[in-house]
């Protein structure tokens, strides 16, 4: 579908293109507010991290950024679908291969269930390898009286409750960056080495997932693509000869939050002369770090991997569209994903104004449904939690909204893990309050578990088929 611009916008674009561009340099970001940024008391500790990290090799190469570009490109134009996923925060202590490989392996799941499900190309795009910084309500945390600065990511501070842990320490960004580069080793060694292969889809299943009711639907999944694959290798089609069918596209993401890291790892690419930020694929503003004027985004405006940012209900039409033009003034399709996250209460009301100004501005962007963040409470017993019901409930109105404006629900983000955790109350293992406490492991935000996540891919893949039907019977014949 072509959008229309509406010329009250083009003054805006004018004037904001003009105060952009030429000015912008990896440390320009320094000269504005730059809120949930930790204080680092020891400057020369700082400065010695920062002049490491500026050496070290980059995680990511530009080539493979322009490449998820071209992929997310798909996704504005309503030719695929982005799986986004991961943990809330990645932790130092719970760094393991065995934890790598379960996430990655749910997320390979949950994106065959879509594409064999659906019918849909899948982008896929883990929040692994470097989401570690975390946005915090509040600076300080209270606990029997004592007061403490809060906890802000394993990057910046501890996690243990005691005031040497959460001073912020300049050579967790080190520490950061060599987990990532181990992490991503690992990862692109499962999606390019063989364990990616689509003849491993019955293997992917996790034992403790195969109890579960969302498990008989993938070993029926699983067993039709068996038949599949049979009929293409007869054909001539096999592993050998395609490797689309042995290998699989995997990129990585975080929040850009904690931006002496980012800058740090910011440099130009020797092919285009372009600057990319060469820690993660794509990255992604946060909702409480995204003022137009404000440092991220002078940041992120700079550097040219696909960018995202999230939508929450206090977003307004007037910034999401100053926040579109400064991001991608050339408007180029898969440079912005919009995650919204307005929390199922919300979002039949406000996402579809959102909507229509986008379209109108005729601004490309993929829209992306987090139903995380704007659905996350206490439980009666304090925990931290978020309701299974409330999640699905988001994704489906989110589709509707789409549906009902003619536009393409591009993709979702979710915070999920592939261990069995009880951090999400709800899904068909019927979670409960006073399961919570069982497996509560998360260092910030509760995540899906393994089980859950698959459930959930599901519903997505039936909300799909039921988007591309609508589009074909709308489509005329020819
Ligand atoms: C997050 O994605 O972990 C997060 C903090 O989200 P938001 O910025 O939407 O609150
Ligand atoms: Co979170």
């Amino acid at each position: 579908m072509t959008a229309i611009q509406d010329p009250s916008r083009t003054a805006a674009k004018t004037q904001s293109r003009s105060s952009s561009a030429s000015d912008w340099t990896p440390t320009s970001w320094r000269g504005r507010p730059a809120l949930q940024m930790p204080v680092y008391t020891d400057t020369a500790a700082l400065a010695h991290a920062e002049t490491r990290l500026r050496r070290y090799p980059p995680l990511v190469f530009a080539g493979e950024a322009r490449k998820l570009k071209t992929a997310l490109g798909k996704v504005a134009n309503g030719e695929a679908f982005l799986l986004q996923g991961g943990d809330c925060a990645e932790s130092f202590v719970d760094f393991s291969a065995n934890n790598i490989r379960d996430t990655f392996r749910v997320l390979l799941q949950m994106a065959v269930v879509l594409t064999y499900g659906a019918g849909v190309p899948v982008v896929k795009l883990g929040r692994m390898a470097g989401q570690f910084a975390k946005p915090r309500s509040s600076n300080v945390e209270k606990l029997n009286g004592v007061e403490l600065p809060s906890y802000r990511g394993d990057n910046v501070n501890g996690f243990e409750f005691t005031p040497e842990a959460r001073k912020p320490d300049p050579e967790r960004m080190v520490q950061a960056y060599n987990q990532s580069a181990a992490t991503l080793n690992l990862l692109r060694a499962f999606a390019q080495g063989g364990y990616a292969d689509l003849h491993e889809v019955n293997r992917w299943n996790l034992d403790f997932v195969r109890n579960s009711p969302a498990s008989a639907k993938y070993q029926d999944l699983a067993a039709r693509l068996d038949e599949t694959l049979n009929f293409m290798a007869a054909c001539g089609l096999t592993s050998a000869t395609t490797p689309q069918i042995a290998e699989t596209d995997f990129f990585t993401s975080h929040e850009a939050l904690l931006l002496p890291y980012e800058e740090a790892l910011t440099r130009v690419d020797s092919t285009s002369g372009d600057w990319y930020d060469c820690s993660a694929h794509m990255l992604w503003i946060g909702d409480r770090t995204r003022q137009p004027d404000g440092a991220h985004v002078e940041f992120l405006r700079g550097v040219r991997n696909p960018l995202g940012f999230k939508a929450g209900p206090s977003l307004s039409i007037d910034d999401t569209l100053r926040l579109i033009e400064t991001l991608n003034p050339a408007n180029e399709a898969g440079r912005i994903v919009m995650i919204v996250r307005m929390g199922a209460a919300n979002v039949a009301e406000k996402l579809p104004p959102l909507v229509r100004a986008v379209k109108r501005s005729g601004y490309s962007v993929v829209w992306s449904c987090d139903p995380m963040h704007g659905n996350t409470e206490n439980a009666s017993n304090g925990r931290k939690t978020r309701h299974f019901n409330n999640i699905l409930s988001e994704v489906k109105d989110f589709f509707a909204v789409h549906r009902a404006e003619g536009t393409h629900p591009g993709g979702v983000h979710f915070e999920m893990t592939g261990q069995e955790v009880t951090e999400c109350i709800g899904g068909s293992t019927d979670i409960t309050v006073e399961n919570l406490n069982e497996r509560y492991e998360t260092q910030c935000d509760p995540r899906l578990n393994a089980s859950q996540a698959l459930e959930l891919a599901f519903l997505l893949a039936e909300q799909l088929k039921a988007e591309r039907l609508s589009v074909q019977r709308a489509q005329p014949a020819a």
